[in-house]
């Protein structure tokens, strides 16, 4: 059943072209109106009358959630706010019937989860589950639902959940942003051409495997290390430092590249292992500046660049070329492969790791 590899996560990271197609079947045209999201119960009427939106989620969904807020903030102008679930029930959200309160969830059962969108239905918010399994408890409970369609995920380290909730959530901002008319069609085209290209891209990425393999078996007997990046940059290393952490028991941090220098800085010095990434046109020479800051410290620095970039750093694996807003459903593949290639080399199991189930149904 793992089809010939040696575990369910490294099966699943291959999986996520074919995921990313059907994920995206029927639901994008490449005209207007754009997008096509049959399933949802909300008007053109109801949704131009929402004021906020709330992404709420755990874990590797959450990080998914922060990626999702940008795009919603960008294409659709609404203020949009991700949190995570355990927290959003007990800080009194400000949820009311003109709110969009969208939880993210790859099971659809987990506990906090589940109880944050109780939470904002008792408040009046309009729900919308986004998840991979039909049939699950906030599939039932949410007043709309849109699937992953990821296929089964059985490892524990989420991966190809990861990358198609992005991509929902990208389709369902573009259709927001469509049917409120906050973004010109002349903007719309090149994000929904882009999202089809997406799947031939991730499998470049996987290409590169080998190169990636490498650089895990280095820093694999290394106790800590460091993940940067601005923007959606940091959104994806946020995620690849969970990743790394959850299967190799490798100690890091994800830092937002321009807050090193506030205190974390102290912790570079010779052979500091950092993945920087930089995928953003517009970011890229701050994040630059902050690697040059670490590298002078002693920092060995793998960069994550998009194509086309200026180089980051003597070591780098350049992506293919995206929308820079789509960056984060192929930055983190090579994230994924370096944290299953860490806990490998370490000897791990890495679809079962210690102290962790895949639904985590307790709060
Ligand atoms: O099933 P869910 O998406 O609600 O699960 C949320 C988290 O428990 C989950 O993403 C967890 O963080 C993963 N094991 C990370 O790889």
């Amino acid at each position: 059943e793992k089809a010939g590899y040696d575990h369910f996560m490294l099966k699943e990271i291959y999986e996520q072209p074919k995921a990313y197609r059907d994920t995206l079947e029927g639901r994008l045209f490449p005209r207007y109106p754009w997008t096509y999201l049959p399933e949802l119960s909300l008007t053109p009427e109801r949704l131009k009358q929402f004021r906020n939106v709330h992404l709420v989620a755990c874990g590797t969904a959450y990080h998914a959630g922060l990626v999702g807020k940008m795009a919603i903030e960008r294409w659709a102008r609404l203020p949009a706010e991700a949190d995570v679930a355990s927290e959003y029930r007990y800080r009194s959200p400000l949820a009311s019937p003109e709110t969009l309160v969208i939880v993210v969830s790859q099971s659809g059962e987990t506990a906090d989860t589940l109880a944050a969108l109780r939470e904002a239905k008792r408040r009046g918010a309009h729900t919308l589950a986004v998840t991979n399994v039909v049939g699950s408890t906030a599939a039932r409970e949410a007043d709309d639902v849109l699937f992953t369609r990821a296929g089964p995920e059985i490892s524990v380290a989420s991966t190809k959940a990861y990358t198609t909730q992005l991509l929902v959530l990208y389709v369902l901002a573009l259709h927001l942003a469509r049917v409120r008319g906050t973004l010109p069609d002349a903007e719309i085209e090149p994000v929904v051409r882009a999202l089809g290209e997406l799947p031939e891209q991730a499998e470049s990425v996987l290409q590169q495997a080998g190169e990636i393999r490498g650089y895990a078996q280095e820093i694999a007997s290394r106790e800590h290390l460091f993940f940067l990046g601005r923007g959606l940059d940091f959104a994806v290393a946020l995620e690849g430092s969970l990743k790394l952490k959850e299967i190799s028991y490798i100690h890091s941090e994800a830092y937002a590249a321009g807050e090193l220098k506030h205190g974390t800085l102290a912790l570079i010095e010779e052979g500091t292992p950092i993945v920087a990434l930089a995928t953003q046109p517009e970011l890229m020479s701050k994040t630059a500046s902050n690697v040059r800051e670490a590298m002078a410290r002693g920092a060995d620095v793998l960069g994550i660049v998009g194509a086309g970039s200026p180089s980051l750093s003597e070591r780098q694996l350049t992506l293919p070329d995206t929308h820079p807003a789509l960056m984060p459903a192929i930055a983190v593949v090579p994230l994924q492969l370096f944290a299953y290639y860490a806990a490998v080399a370490r000897g791990y199991d890495v679809d079962k790791p210690r102290n962790l189930a895949k639904s985590v149904t307790v709060e």
